[in-house]
């Protein structure tokens, strides 16, 4: 279960700062270099053949890590037992729609703009999963446990810099679509006294 992300440093990194309203911040401050675009696109190629697995072994080890990840989602919170999990076909295909986003960020590096609004909605859709934005710095770290034994000899700090910045970046976006869907909600829910009643002042 251990994996050794350039120790304590990197764990913080992929803390709980930057929650909240800081989000776009924390997204504009996660800038990603050329070279780091070219070595995340390089990398992707190899870790794509492995799409399945790297999606089941990122949310075992997120459930492990952090239970409380497990209790948003309704079909997997009953389950004790994670290694029935590496098995189950409902977390495979999670899993898969997990890697699919990454694979769309992957290839939208070079266009932030489409990446920023595909972020954007994503976050906002996590409102509605009730998976608040504390949580999603932890996929990131999984993710990159999980794709180091692919990699081999090929994953270097250079390229962990790269892919955490990405997923900085991702869910640092991720963050501000789910506050603004938050803010949203909330301006819809306000009582109808606190509404002003066009009707009744039309009379
Ligand atoms: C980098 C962080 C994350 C990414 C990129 C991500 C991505 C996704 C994607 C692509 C989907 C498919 C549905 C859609 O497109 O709206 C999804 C669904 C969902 N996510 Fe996330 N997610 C992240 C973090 C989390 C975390 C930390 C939790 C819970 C603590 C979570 C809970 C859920 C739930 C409950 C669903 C709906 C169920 C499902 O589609 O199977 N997500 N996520």
């Amino acid at each position: 279960m251990g994996c050794a992300i350039s120790g304590l440093a990197a764990k913080a990194e992929f803390g709980e700062r930057n929650t909240g309203d800081d989000a776009a911040a924390s997204a504009a401050a996660a800038y990603l270099r050329e070279d780091q675009i070219q070595m995340i696109k390089e990398s992707w190629k190899v870790i794509r053949d492995d799409i399945a697995k790297v999606g089941i072994i990122m949310f075992v080890r997120l459930f492990e890590t952090h239970p409380e990840c497990k209790d948003v989602f309704f079909l997997f919170r009953d389950v004790e037992d994670l290694e029935r999990l590496r098995s189950s076909r409902e977390l495979r295909a999670h899993g898969l729609r997990v890697m699919s986003f990454i694979e769309k960020s992957v290839a939208r590096l070079d266009q932030l703009e489409r990446l920023d609004a595909l972020a954007l909605e994503l976050g906002k859709s996590h409102y509605h999963y009730n998976a608040p934005p504390k949580y999603y710095s932890y996929v990131g770290a999984e993710f990159i446990c999980a794709v180091q034994p692919i990699l081999k000899e090929r994953w270097t700090a250079e390229l962990e810099e790269a892919w955490k910045t990405m997923f900085q970046y991702v869910t640092g976006l991720m963050k501000q679509g789910y506050q603004e869907e938050s803010n949203r909600q909330r301006h819809l829910a306000v009582s109808p006294k606190e509404r002003p009643d066009k009707r009744s002042t039309a009379l």
